[in-house]
């Protein structure tokens, strides 16, 4: 149906737990409004910029001409946009439309500003969910896709199984700002190794290796580091670090080759030297011989603020 001839979805009325609105169609809400219609739920569309339908419409979604007529269709209502100062200006103008909705807001966020509209919602007697999706668009509607979810669980367990259809949900917690707090970690993790996995093609680049050669033999090497975090956890507890897989000696003299390489090859070495300046921290006070695991001490160091 075209935004002209909007009418609210009959399975979108008030009441009915299947309508859901989706506010904005990156390539996420785009995603998102995807799965919904394919697991059989009414879906309201809207978007700041018309045009961004693409075949949602004829696949049977509502376009909704404002936010207002998309909220007022709909039982839960997903928020996609850039961050939550776009979710609040949007949320803002329409407040009184979500009364007796759920929103749920998978726009990232720190989990600073997650707890500030959480303060927003219950002032306004919004209910409010917040959500992390760790996953690419592409990913989206994947089993094991994990779809994190924070806030008052009454209302999570309300719409829980119409998310199942997006991924896997794990709830975390009534705190609001815990999905946020979690993406933000674990997004950490992702930028960390794919920036190493750049500096490593380049590394080998130069020196007349294909990144086709090179990152099968990378993405095995993962699955070995990855132990390490399993060995590593139970340390973070007991904060001790034995050095018997490695010492921090011997990952430092590593750390040195690849220094010594990326000179060599005339590359960047900011990541080699961030590594090294962690690493030997750890290791200073006579700890060269505690394993990486002691990295934690570093890490958990609290620093007065700058
Ligand atoms: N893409 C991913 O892989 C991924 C994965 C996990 C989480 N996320 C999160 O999902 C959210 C959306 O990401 P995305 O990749 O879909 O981004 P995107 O493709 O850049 O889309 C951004 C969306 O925000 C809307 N928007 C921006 N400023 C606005 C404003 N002032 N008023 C109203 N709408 C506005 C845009 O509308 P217009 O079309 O009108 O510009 C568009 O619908 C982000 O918070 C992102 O961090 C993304």
């Amino acid at each position: 149906m075209s935004a002209k001839g909007f009418k609210p979805a009959t399975a979108g009325v008030k009441g009915d737990p299947q309508g859901v609105a989706v506010l904005g169609l990156g390539n996420m809400g785009t995603a998102l409004a995807d799965n919904l219609l394919r697991a059989g739920h009414a879906t309201v569309i809207w978007n700041r910029t018309p045009g961004k339908e693409g075949d949602l419409v004829n696949r049977g979604a509502v376009s909704a001409e404002t936010v207002e007529q998309a909220v007022r269709s709909a039982h839960l209502v997903v928020v996609s946009v850039t961050d939550y100062k776009v979710s609040h200006a949007i949320l803002s103008r329409v407040t009184d439309s979500l009364a007796g909705r759920i929103i749920l807001n998978v726009s990232s966020s720190s989990p600073q500003q997650a707890s500030e509209a959480a303060a927003w919602a219950r002032e306004h007697n919004v209910t409010l969910l917040h959500g992390a999706i760790m996953s690419f668009p592409q990913g989206v509607g994947q089993r094991d896709r994990m779809f994190l979810y924070s806030g008052q669980y009454s209302a999570y367990e309300s719409v829980g199984p119409l998310l199942s259809c997006l991924g896997d949900s794990l709830y975390l917690g009534s705190a609001p700002g815990l999905a946020s707090l979690y993406d933000t970690a674990l997004l950490e993790m992702m930028y960390a190794t794919v920036a190493a996995w750049c500096h490593g093609v380049a590394l080998t680049s130069v020196n007349g290796i294909r990144p086709t050669d090179f990152t099968p033999v990378a993405v095995r090497w993962m699955s070995a580091v990855l132990e390490l975090l399993t060995a590593y956890t139970s340390q973070a507890d007991s904060r001790e670090y034995p050095g018997s897989d490695a010492s921090l000696d011997i990952h430092i003299s590593a750390v040195d080759h690849l220094l010594e390489a990326t000179h060599a090859s005339d590359l960047d070495d900011r990541l080699p030297r961030l590594l090294l300046a962690l690493l030997t921290d750890a290791a200073k006070d006579g700890h060269g011989s505690d394993g990486m695991g002691r990295l934690l001490e570093v890490a958990t160091r609290r620093v007065a603020a700058a």
